[in-house]
């Protein structure tokens, strides 16, 4: 998978409350090498303007909702996650920034690398120019 991807994960409907999941290879491309999750954000705050070299990642609206903007040195393309049962798939070397976060949302992210500060591209225009040749 090469292109930013939105993922609908199983949803088990239950009286009891409802159950989704997401697992490699089924539902998730890669294997699982690290989780993490933002939190706490206060309004109007913006996470994660930078790319990845290498790693790519998963990021699900676990609880309330945010946007998450995907630039591929061209283009912007934004995706607001608000289902706790949809995942967006982003493949490695796109800009991306976490914004629009509503009270109590909770982003969970899982990704195919251990955190590594070297995979990040923290300037655009490097990124640019690296993705732009
Ligand atoms: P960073 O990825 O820059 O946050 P943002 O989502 O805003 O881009 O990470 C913020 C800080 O947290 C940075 O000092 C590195 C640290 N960090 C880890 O130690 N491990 C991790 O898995 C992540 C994602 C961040």
């Amino acid at each position: 998978m090469i292109t930013p991807t939105l993922i609908s994960l199983p949803k088990i409907v239950d009286p009891r409350g409802n159950l989704s999941f997401f697992e490699h290879p089924n539902q998730l491309p890669f294997e699982i090498a690290r989780t993490y999750w933002i939190y706490d954000v206060p309004g109007g705050e913006i996470r994660g303007s930078h790319a990845f070299r290498e790693q790519q990642e998963f990021i699900v609206a676990l609880s309330g909702s945010f946007d998450v903007v995907l630039n591929d040195g061209v283009n912007e393309k934004r995706f607001s996650l608000n289902r706790s049962y949809n995942g967006l798939f982003i493949p490695k070397m796109y800009w991306r920034r976490l914004e629009n976060f509503s009270t109590n949302s909770l982003a969970l992210i899982v990704s195919d690398k251990t955190y590594d500060e070297n995979d990040y591209i923290r300037g655009f225009e490097e990124f640019k120019s690296l993705k732009n040749g």
